[in-house]
């Protein structure tokens, strides 16, 4: 199985860490929107998307990519990741308007994965930021979880 991740973490860095997590038991190639031709998904098995949360949305840089991105012409899995100062209001995942997108193109969705992230947007910074020290080992365990049971759904890494 061929998985790619592609990620925007333009904020602390902390979707890059929690990519990377998922990105060991997948044995996946994480990479930013700019570095991945489109047609190189064509590959891919499995494609996961993820970025900080910005005013409620994921990275206009990611959403761009997946806006462009041609309908997928054979079977891939995907899945969408976030980090975000704040929890996820369970009644609007922050993940669910590029999830959808997804699928209008042809991807079959088949998870979803959120963690909290240092968050030091102008409202916050007072106090030095929100959600300190986030991802912490937990949510990077929480990660590696995620992803494993994804090997485990999908066929092993290869
Ligand atoms: C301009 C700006 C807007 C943000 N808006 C939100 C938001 O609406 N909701 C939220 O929970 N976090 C928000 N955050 C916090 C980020 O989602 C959080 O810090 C995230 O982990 C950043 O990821 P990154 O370091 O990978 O870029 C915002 C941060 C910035 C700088």
């Amino acid at each position: 199985m061929k998985a790619v991740i592609v990620c925007v973490s333009v904020s602390h860095g902390n979707t890059r860490r929690i990519a990377e997590a998922i990105a060991r038991p997948l044995a996946a190639q994480v990479v930013e929107p700019e570095e991945l031709d489109p047609a190189d998904l064509a590959e891919a098995d499995l494609v996961g998307f993820g970025s900080g949360v910005f005013t409620g949305r994921l990275h206009p840089r990611l959403r761009r990519f997946v806006h462009a991105l041609p309908a997928t012409r054979q079977p891939c899995r995907a899945f969408v990741f976030a980090t975000s100062g704040l929890p996820e209001p369970g009644f609007r995942p922050f993940t669910r308007p590029l999830e959808r997108r997804l699928a209008a193109k042809g991807f079959e969705v088949i998870d979803g994965f959120t963690a909290r992230g240092h968050d030091t947007w102008l409202p916050f910074k007072p106090i030095g930021g929100i959600s300190k020290n986030r991802p912490d080992a937990r949510d990077l365990a929480a990660a590696h979880t995620f992803a494993a049971a994804l090997t485990a759904r999908t066929g092993s890494a290869s």
